[in-house]
This record gives C-alpha cells, structure tokens and sequence, in this order.
C-alpha cells in the first residue's frame, strides 16, 4: 500500500474534516474527482452526446475495471444510478407468482425488507427470515433448512449490514443455492471497496452495489453484476428501455446479450468515468491491503470505544469496518452536530433501519463510526477526545 501521508494527500477532504462516515459516502481522492470536472467540462464544450462519443474507451474501461473487481468479465456488468436501483431491477426481471416464497436475513437491508414487504402486499408471495446466530449473523444452517422447506423462488442476502458490523456468509449460502438451483441476489452495497468480492466464489446471479462508499467514488452511481446463467437466458428487466433491447418489429423486440439489458438509455458519463477512476485507485491499493489496514484501524476504535466505558452493539463472527455505538441518555441528533461541530464526521443509525436488529438489541439508535484505510490512527485519538467531551 502507498504510504498514508501519500494516500491523506491525494484526499482533499483530509485536509479539513476527521472523516468517520464511509458506509456514508467517502471522501473521493483526487484523481476521481478531477475526471468528472474535466469530463463535465468536455461535455460543456463538445455537447453531451458528442462528449461521450468522443470518450467511447475510456468509458468501456469501466466495464473492464468493474470486470478486475469482481472476478466477471466486463459484458457481466451494468452501470446503474444506485445499489437499490440495482437491486430493484434484478428483483424486476423475476416474473414471482402469488405463492412464491423469498427467503433473506433479518439483517439485510432496510430498503430491501421494504421491496419484500410491498411485494407480498401487491404481488402475494411469502417473505421469509433465517434465523440470526446468538453470537450474531445467518443461521446458515437454518437457511439451509427454510430452502429445503419451502423452496424459496429467491434468496437474497446483505453481504455487509448497514448497521450491525458484521460480514454475512454470503459464500456459504451461494453454495446452497447453487445445489439448489435457486436464484441468489447478493446486496454489495458495503462490502465492496471495503473487502474482496469475487463473482465466482460467491456464486450468485446478482450482486448490486453503489460507488460513493467504501468505493470512493461518486454519489448517484451504482452497479449491478448479472451471472452469464441470466444473461444466457430470455430473461430481462421488467421495464427494459432502448438500451437494453431492440425493437424489432411492431410487437417484437430482442434482448441485448451483455450487462447492457439491465442499464438505462440515458447516462451521467462523467458519474461512470467516476466510477472507473474509483474502481481503478481502490484496485491499486490494493483491496487484501484495504482490508488488512481496516481491520487494524477498527480495532484501535473499538478499543477507545471499550476504554471511554461504551458498549459497542456489534455482533458477528467477523466484523466490517462499520462500528454501532450506544450512547445512553444522549440525544443522537445532538451527538451528530457536537461532533460536526468538532469536523468529527459520523452518522446515526435509527431503529427504523433496522428495526429487527435493534429491537434484539433493546436500542433505538446507535452511533455508526465507519473508518477506512486512509483515516490515520491520530484521526482515531481526536475522534475519542470529541466523544469524551460530548460524554
Ligand atoms: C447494505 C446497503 N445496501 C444498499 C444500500 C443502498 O444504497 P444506495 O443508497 O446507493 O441505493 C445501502 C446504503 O446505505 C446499504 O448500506
């Protein structure tokens, strides 16, 4: 890895803000933010359309950089405007019955509990939990269990929770899929950037993700990975446009046969060269590396955490780069601003995000404390002394 003083000061945002909110947006460095500037100003010169004809390769770079990230090759990805509206159209390419059931964690994320929850409210299938492990995480052999039961038409899973600072097995449960013959879609949102993702160990159909998080990339971008078994059938997403299919005939049209099928006519272009830049800086870094530093600048977290007498909320087997803090008696949007206030970014985790999480938890927020590889140990000592004071 380059060295941190390297690293801070190619992140402008260094310079002014102690950034803990990464599962947030992170500060982008500086190569992914002056190719937006510099593509933002070709399109003002150019024209928008003519500006991303004159930029064809570079933009077909982000396929093949996305394609490096996964394991996948690059006709396996979409570019789409973010994680959920990844999620939401492989969800859409599925044509579910009434009756069908759809297995996930408790958990996964808020806005996929949601599309559940208005899918069984509109379309009549079954939403099923897996059980969580005492020690925290999915029961996979519970899953295994609920598959076997129910035949579930989907299995869905948060790789890394939004607020429970842990690492799901999302491998395992590929696994039982693929025995099964069973759709998987695997939400990346966090886990991307921030740990190694490969396509193929995980073995799912889908895998949707965003870029302005551990990523570091722009806000309004996000991805989705489709497996060659879709892309290989006469499956699409519900409201396919000009992009992803041709329109052959009055009532006939035919598909796209890459990544493509899933995306949208219209782009933010420099959002995608954005992104590739992103893709290209974390790769360079190196993501074992990323890892590796984060784990160790968590620790010195969770320690200050333990030494100022806080209980920290997290579970699992393994844990992420997210930290969930209680801070009993304080008011959360409060706690936000003193330590805005003291350019300490963080952000708040409410009950209503994770409402199954934090009722076993008996909390109704928690402080989230998101570190990266490029927040310095010193940063970590003046986060503590601001909670110290606010405490
Ligand atoms: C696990 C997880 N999935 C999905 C999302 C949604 O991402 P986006 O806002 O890009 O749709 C988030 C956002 O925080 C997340 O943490």
């Amino acid at each position: 890895m380059k060295p941190l003083s390297e690293l801070r000061a190619e992140t402008p945002g260094c310079e002014s803000r102690i950034h803990f909110n990464n599962a947030g947006a992170a500060l982008m460095p500086k190569p992914v933010i002056d190719i937006q500037k510099k593509y933002l100003d070709l399109e003002a010169q150019l024209g928008g359309y003519e500006a991303a004809d004159a930029s064809k390769a570079e933009i077909e770079g982000f396929y093949t950089s996305m394609g490096e990230l996964l394991g996948c090759g690059p006709h396996n990805i979409a570019f789409t405007s973010s994680a959920t509206n990844a999620y939401a159209r492989a969800l859409s390419c599925i044509a579910f019955k009434p009756g069908d059931t759809i297995l996930i964690a408790n958990e996964d994320y808020i806005s996929n509990q949601l599309a559940f929850l208005s899918m069984e409210r509109r379309l009549g299938v079954r939403l099923l939990r897996a059980d969580s492990l005492p020690e925290g995480g999915v029961d996979v052999d519970n899953m295994r269990a609920l598959m076997d039961a129910h035949k579930p038409r989907l299995v869905s899973l948060t790789h890394v929770p939004t607020n429970t600072g842990l690492v799901q097995p999302v491998e395992e449960v590929g696994k039982l899929c693929r025995e099964r013959n069973i759709l998987y879609l695997v939400d990346g949102c966090q886990s991307a950037g921030q740990i190694p993702v490969d396509m193929k160990k995980i073995g799912c159909d889908f895998f949707s993700g965003t870029f302005r998080k551990f990523l570091r990339g722009p806000r309004g971008a996000g991805f989705l990975f489709i497996s060659d078994n879709i892309l290989n059938q006469d499956i699409w997403p519900l409201y396919v446009d000009m992009r992803g299919a041709n329109w052959t005939d009055p009532n006939e049209f035919t598909l796209r046969k890459d990544g493509g099928r899933f995306e949208d006519w219209e782009f933010p272009y420099g959002l995608v060269l954005g992104s590739r830049e992103a893709v290209r800086y974390a790769l360079n870094v190196g993501i074992a590396e990323i890892e590796k530093r984060n784990v160790a600048l968590c620790a010195k977290v969770r320690d200050g955490l333990l030494d100022l007498g806080l209980h920290i909320l997290d579970k699992g087997k393994r844990q992420s780069s997210i930290i969930t803090v209680n801070l009993p008696g304080k008011n959360p949007t409060e706690v936000l601003q003193q330590l805005r206030e003291r350019k300490v970014n963080t952000s708040i985790s409410y009950r209503g995000y994770a409402v199954i999480d934090y009722d076993a938890k008996g909390v109704t927020w928690g402080l989230r404390i998101s570190p990266h590889y490029y927040n310095s140990e010193e940063e970590v000592s003046q986060l503590m002394q601001s909670l110290q004071q606010i405490l």
